[in-house]
């Protein structure tokens, strides 16, 4: 019997509520099963604040260290918008990330046919899209230094260094290479020493991958061919400020944000949570969406567990209950037939899941 230990982080805002779902579904997942999960409840951002006037205490980073996987829910809110930077809940986020050295981010935007009409794009535009961003976590001007502010001006640099490039070109040639085989590197070469580096060590990297298709795109360029068509893109690289922009443009392609889940990943640690964030103004009226949390779920068991046949179990689940009707609150507009509650979504999800064993 396996037993995995999963560090759950609820989390701020609607976090608790989208990871209470996650959970559910794991433990109807497990019965009868050869393995069992083991859930450990750490604080992280503005709930950890309020408790020890600090965003990421030591025992979290621990506990996730430990973990076979960190399952996220979201973090921040209004409440703490005022606090020192090094305080605020997203601080907590970023240290967490540098601390188990998850640099690869992987970010999925995949359209559920159920939902097509959600995207404010043409369904032709949108049907079909499948793509995956693949963003640098842990360096770039997130990091980098220098940065401050004296008298009247700030800064940030961005700053990569050869093998950072390398080992996040190799995570996304490996992924297209057991995709589709298509890689877009995105930069801003024409005007950024840091972008030159960059494309200078993929397309070094692409020799090691003869198989997969390498193109460069410049940011702004590539922000628009996302919109105009979507469909060119299997695998996106791109560093962490043009990937935090770019995978929220690509995950609105789909109509809902709280449909899609990431996983965060390294050497020694896993991090899986929605792409939304903490939604502090709906908190606790359970409308949230936990798709994206299950689906985050789906992916800790088949990126790090190596359950696949339990992750795709998870994946049919949710799209038999997209296709007999049901919606939370936020896609309801599209083929409802009943609006449910947060928690009713989540045991929805559990029963069908049950159903596949
Ligand atoms: C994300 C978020 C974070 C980021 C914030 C909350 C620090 O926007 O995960 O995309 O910028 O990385
Ligand atoms: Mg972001």
């Amino acid at each position: 019997m396996k037993d995995y230990k999963i560090a759950l982080i609820k989390g701020d805002g609607i976090g608790p509520e989208v990871i209470n779902e996650a959970q559910k579904v794991l433990e109807a997942l497990s019965i009868n099963q050869d393995f069992s999960f083991q859930f450990e409840e750490y604080l992280m951002g503005g709930c950890a604040y309020d408790k020890y006037q600090n965003p990421l205490p030591e025992e979290t980073i621990n506990g996730c260290l430990k973990a076979d996987a960190v399952l996220f829910g979201a973090i921040g809110g209004n409440k703490w918008d005022n606090l020192p930077r090094e305080l605020r809940p997203e601080s907590g986020l970023l240290k967490l990330r540098k601390n188990l050295e998850v640099f690869a981010n992987i970010r999925p935007a995949i359209v559920f046919d159920e939902l097509i009409d959600a995207s404010t794009l043409k369904s032709e535009v949108i049907r079909g899209v499948d793509l995956v961003v693949v963003r640098e976590l842990i360096g770039g001007i997130y990091f980098g230094e220098p940065k401050g502010r004296e008298g009247n001006k700030a800064y940030n640099t961005m700053v990569y260094t050869i093998d950072e490039i390398s080992r996040i070109a190799k995570v996304g040639f490996e992924l297209a290479r057991s995709r589709r085989k298509k890689l877009c590197s995105v930069d801003k070469a024409n005007v950024l020493d840091v972008s030159t580096l960059w494309r200078e060590v993929v397309s070094e990297i692409a020799k090691e991958y003869p198989d997969v298709e390498l193109t460069h795109q410049y940011v702004d360029n590539a922000s628009m061919q996302l919109i105009l068509n979507p469909k060119q893109f299997d695998v996106i690289l791109t560093s962490n400020l043009f990937g935090d922009i770019l995978s929220d443009e690509a995950s609105m392609l789909t109509g809902s944000i709280g449909l899609l889940p990431s996983a965060s990943v390294g050497e020694k640690a896993a991090l899986y949570e929605p792409i939304h964030g903490s939604a502090p103004d709906i908190a606790g009226l359970g409308i949230a969406n936990p798709i994206a949390a299950i689906l985050s779920a789906s992916m800790m068991l088949k990126n790090t567990l190596k359950e696949t046949t339990s992750a795709n179990k998870i994946q049919k689940a949710i799209s038999k209950v997209l296709k007999d009707g049901y919606r939370t609150k936020d896609i309801a507009s599209f083929g409802a037939k009943e609006i449910c509650s947060t928690s009713k979504m989540g045991s929805l999800i559990a029963e069908y899941v049950k159903k596949e064993q």
